[in-house]
């Protein structure tokens, strides 16, 4: 996995790292002026797709999007993902080593969606990029692409901004504040310096149930486990049984993706990413999110599901409103799911054709122009990737 070492870095909301190190994979040849550039979600990594020749890890969150002949096709584009700074897959963050040679642990500078970009900026100089031809990111990645639009305008030419919005609603600032006290509160988590000694797993595991709910929807949690209980007892931070009262299958699949995400993922990284993602607000520092995006003259394209209630279709509505008030080309896309959040990660389908308009000369949506648009693309039978979010 390419690492690279960035120099000094100041974070935005204070503290400075002398040399900061960013993980990153890149798919395709560079040629000038074909880069794209992919934000990753919350807990997601730089590996969008298995880079051609390792597939050992696994597929990556974006396999069916990002390849040779997919959406985003690496024969004619060269795509980026960076893990973005304060994550934990190789780039910078609280399980990294500070400079006495310790994990930063809780010391490690806070981090906000604006160092993403800057970090990213930075990597795009060292490989030798000077423009993008588009920047696509989805649910937090997706408010990564925006500030790539209000930040630098002038070296994006396309945004695509899925299954995310503005800013977060305050229904989900409060899950969020309870994610947060669910790690905090664990007796392991103490002063943050738990990296020798037991960790907070079953307050960061219940963090990620939290967030996990949120990511599905009423349809999709009814078709996958109705009311069914289960035997089933998957390894989970969670062993104790309620006597009496069988399991649902809900709840058992709840425990077996809590118990897989505590064995990737940290606990402070995770406190650290869902503040940058709270504190986010495209209109910080602006009279409204056109007045932000008004620099940005390219091409919009926002994409949401019917069934995310995470970042729902009307929020998407309101930031394609004002990327046309900005003047930019808009068009937005509502495409019909049961999916819940999680539909711009296992719904390929229905997220590829707009990417690939998007990205190439190819027919574009008709009433990109008119507001307010709702085109509404029928979701196909879904082909699953394996996400390593
Ligand atoms: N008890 C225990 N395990 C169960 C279960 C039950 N009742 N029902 C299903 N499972 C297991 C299956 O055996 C399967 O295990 P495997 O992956 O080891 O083969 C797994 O659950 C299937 O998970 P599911 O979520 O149904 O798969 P999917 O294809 O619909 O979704 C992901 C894949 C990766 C998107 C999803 O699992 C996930 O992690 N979602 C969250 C992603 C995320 O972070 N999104 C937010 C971005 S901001």
């Amino acid at each position: 996995m390419p690492a690279v070492d960035l120099g000094e870095f100041a974070f935005e909301r204070g503290g400075r790292l002398s040399n900061l190190t960013v993980a990153y994979e890149t798919y395709g040849e560079y040629d000038g002026d074909n880069a794209v550039l992919v934000c990753h979600a919350l807990t997601g990594s730089q590996r969008v797709r298995a880079p051609d020749g390792d597939p050992g890890q696994g597929e990556g969150w974006w396999q069916d999007v990002v390849g040779p002949g997919n959406p985003i096709d690496t024969d004619e584009y060269f795509v980026v993902c960076a893990n973005v700074p304060g994550s934990c897959y190789g780039t910078d963050g609280p399980p990294t080593e500070a400079p006495d040679g310790d994990p930063w642990g809780p010391d490690f500078p806070a981090v906000t969606v604006g160092d993403w970009t800057r970090s990213q900026r930075r990597l795009l100089h060292h490989l030798g990029v000077d423009g993008l031809h588009a920047v696509v990111g989805g649910s937090v990645g997706g408010m990564n692409a925006l500030d790539w639009a209000r930040r630098y305008p002038d070296f994006v030419d396309r945004v695509a901004a899925v299954a995310t919005a503005a800013r977060l609603d305050p229904q989900l600032l409060a899950i969020d504040a309870v994610k947060r006290r669910s790690i905090l509160s664990d007796p392991n988590y103490g002063d943050g310096h738990y990296y020798d000694r037991a960790r907070p797993d079953r307050g960061l595991a219940l963090a990620r149930q939290l967030g996990h709910v949120t990511y599905l929807s009423k349809d999709s949690l009814g078709r996958k486990f109705g009311r069914r209980t289960t035997d089933r007892d998957p390894e989970s931070p969670f062993p104790e049984r309620e006597e009496g009262f069988p399991a649902r299958a809900v709840e058992s699949y709840l425990d077996y993706q809590a118990g897989r995400f505590v064995d990737r993922f940290d606990a402070n990284s995770y406190l650290w990413l869902v503040r940058a993602m709270d504190h986010f607000d495209v209109a910080a520092g602006y009279a409204s999110d056109a007045d932000a995006l008004a620099d940005f003259d390219g091409e919009a394209l926002v994409l949401s599901f019917t069934g995310d209630w995470h970042f729902t279709p009307e929020q998407s509505d309101r930031l394609a409103a004002a990327f046309r008030e900005a003047g930019a080309t808009t068009t937005h896309r509502v495409v019909d799911s049961d999916h819940g959040h999680d539909a711009f990660l296992v719904e390929p389908a229905s997220v590829g054709p707009p990417l690939r308009d998007l990205l190439g000369d190819g027919p574009r949506d008709p009433d990109r122009d008119r507001p307010p648009i709702h085109r509404r693309t029928n979701s196909t039978q879904p082909k699953t990737t394996h996400c390593n979010q």
